[in-house]
């Protein structure tokens, strides 16, 4: 069902599944080819357990080695602006280095108090000993 506004009114419709199945496989090809990976270190420049700092296009973004896995989030403390890059790793959350507020280091996500806003997130991958951030 979609739902959408027609003139003052909300409206509700449906479309066939095969059409539907149609619509959702080429905008999802559309999204995938707008997303750019560009590489932005190696894994060796990400020590186990640690995170770097980068800054990519005017973002600061720290990426995270956490066993072998890479993740990315900004740098920046949604809070009081801490350096993300800094902070302690456990278990897949990261800890604020100031103040100790937690995020979902995979997702980005905050998990506690004080701050409310999540940090953006970017994908990773892996290729050949090359890291690359979708961009
Ligand atoms: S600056 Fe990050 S929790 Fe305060």
């Amino acid at each position: 069902m979609f739902y959408g506004i027609d003139g003052n009114e909300l409206v509700a419709w449906s479309l066939p599944r095969a059409l539907l199945r149609r619509v959702s496989a080429v905008a999802s090809r559309g999204v995938k080819s707008m997303i750019r990976f560009r590489k932005v270190a190696c894994v060796d420049d990400v020590p186990e357990g640690r995170g770097v700092a980068l800054e990519i296009e005017g973002k600061r973004i720290a990426l995270f080695n956490i066993e072998g896995q890479f993740f990315a989030v900004e740098a920046t403390c949604s809070q009081h602006g801490a350096p993300l890059n800094k902070g302690v790793i456990y278990e897949g959350t990261l800890c604020c280095p100031w103040h100790g507020v937690a995020f979902d280091v995979a997702r980005g996500v905050c998990m506690a108090f004080p701050t409310e806003r999540s940090a953006a997130r970017y994908d990773v991958k892996v290729e050949e000993g090359d890291i690359l951030l979708a961009l």
